[in-house]
């Protein structure tokens, strides 16, 4: 398993571009399944999580290719209609292929997700939405089997607000007859991202980004044809915490700011300071950060995906921040971790409270999931000395060649292949 090695003490500069976001791309390469023909989308990143997915639509009989970016899939020739366990446990989001599969061709077997390091993660409201639709549902061995003749349109209302569930049943109900009606639905860019790329493809949708969305059915949709997918916010929203703890001045390329209000109003007020510029987003890192409280909740606020970066910056803050995860009941997995490097952080329930202490000092740790692997390398950029993260494949699931990104911004770091 590869490994990072990092020096701290640096401060970071330059500009770094932003790729395609992770959580955008994996719901527009499954609504590619429900239409026959050859799909193109582009700002593809080149993860892990993409790479799985490709796995997953080749194994349904899908042709796909990833080129620099441009994913080319041909869902003409799709004869399976399963999501496999070993595929599946890797990966969550691949649930996002159930819709889809029920909708073109009225039958899909997908193994349940399982829960991961963040959480039990369910996914009931995509199957209760489904069901509404007009789907037959029954669990099997750990698998969702699904079978519908025409799915139907339905009124539905989740009741916690889910940004995967929102996506899937959206593509369930493009294809159904009449018209569907999301209430409490998910606002994340990444869900409007969907939406524009299903309408595209000659979907009728409204009010996507709002909290009630409403989908008119229609007989067929036509091929993507190159599709551009939005900036990622969550790698944006890491390299603004990498300014802030680093007292850095970076030029993020490429990005979406108005993707992420909530995050840069709470890291403006830790005193980061935020330039439009013709290059990009000038991001300066101040002197001293100073300690500010977050609560995590549904878009547009301050996302959970960004919480764990948030806590690394606000371990050396002057003052005490407190921290509220809400979505997620288990997001506190780097907490032990910072705490190796010296940092004062107490936990009870779902809320951390995080003392700034002088400095931080390298360690090694290790890595329990995708953004705390994020959370350690904010803080092992800052800590005095060498700090090695173990484990890193949960940073590869969802950050492009961030290493590399960051070494060109002047940063002491290596990968150590394992
Ligand atoms: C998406 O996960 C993202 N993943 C997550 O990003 C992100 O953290 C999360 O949304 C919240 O913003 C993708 O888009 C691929 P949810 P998702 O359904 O859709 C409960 C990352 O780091 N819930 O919005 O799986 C659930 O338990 C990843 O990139 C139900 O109870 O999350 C949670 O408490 C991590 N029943 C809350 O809703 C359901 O049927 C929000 O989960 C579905 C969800």
């Amino acid at each position: 398993m590869d490994k990072l090695i990092i020096r701290g003490g640096k401060q970071l500069k330059g500009e770094v571009s932003i790729s395609g976001a992770k959580n955008a791309a994996l719901p527009i390469m499954t609504s590619s399944i429900l239409a026959s023909g050859e799909n193109t989308i582009t700002r593809i990143p080149d993860l892990m999580d993409v790479r799985t997915m490709g796995r997953l639509l080749s194994n349904m009989g899908a042709r796909y290719s990833y080129n620099q970016g441009i994913v080319e899939i041909d869902t003409s020739s799709i004869n399976k209609f399963e999501a496999p366990y070993e595929l599946v446990k890797t990966m969550r989001a691949s649930v996002l292929v159930l819709c889809p599969l029920v909708a073109r061709f009225g039958r899909a077997k997908v193994s349940l997700p399982g829960g991961c390091a963040i959480g039990a993660r369910p996914i009931n409201l995509h199957l209760m939405g489904l069901e509404k639709m007009g789907a037959k549902i029954r669990l099997e061995s750990g698998y969702v089997i699904a079978k519908a003749n025409r799915l139907k349109g339905a009124s539905i209302y989740l009741d916690t607000v889910t940004v995967t569930g929102t996506e899937n049943l959206m593509m369930a109900a493009v294809l159904a007859k009449g018209t569907t009606i999301l209430e409490n639905a998910a606002r994340e860019p990444e869900v409007i991202d969907l939406a524009n790329c299903l309408i595209s493809m000659g979907a009728r949708i409204k009010g996507a980004g709002e909290s009630v969305i409403e989908i008119e059915g229609v007989d067929e949709l036509k091929p993507l044809k190159n599709y551009a997918i939005i900036p990622d916010r969550i790698e944006t929203g890491t390299f603004m915490s990498i300014a802030g703890i680093t007292g850095g001045d970076l030029i993020l390329k490429d990005c979406r700011p108005e993707h992420l209000d909530a995050a840069m109003m709470k890291l403006k007020d830790t005193g980061v300071i935020f330039k439009e510029t013709k290059r990009g987003l000038r991001v300066i890192g101040p002197q001293n950060l100073i300690a500010k409280d977050v609560k995590t909740i549904p878009y547009p606020g301050f996302p959970t995906d960004m919480q764990a970066q948030f806590m690394a910056m606000m371990t050396i803050a002057k003052g005490t921040s407190v921290i509220k995860e809400t979505i997620f009941e288990n997001r506190f997995m780097h907490v032990a971790e910072l705490k190796r490097m010296g940092a004062d952080i107490s936990i009870d329930g779902g809320t951390a409270t995080v003392k700034g202490v002088e400095k931080l000092k390298g360690a090694p740790v290790m890595a329990t999931d995708l953004r705390a692997s994020a959370s350690l390398i904010v803080a092992a950029l800052r800590a005095e000395g060498e700090t090695t993260i173990h484990r890193i494949y949960h940073l590869d699931r969802g950050y492009e060649k961030m290493d590399e990104k960051l070494k060109k911004l002047g940063a002491d770091i290596e990968r150590v292949k394992g």
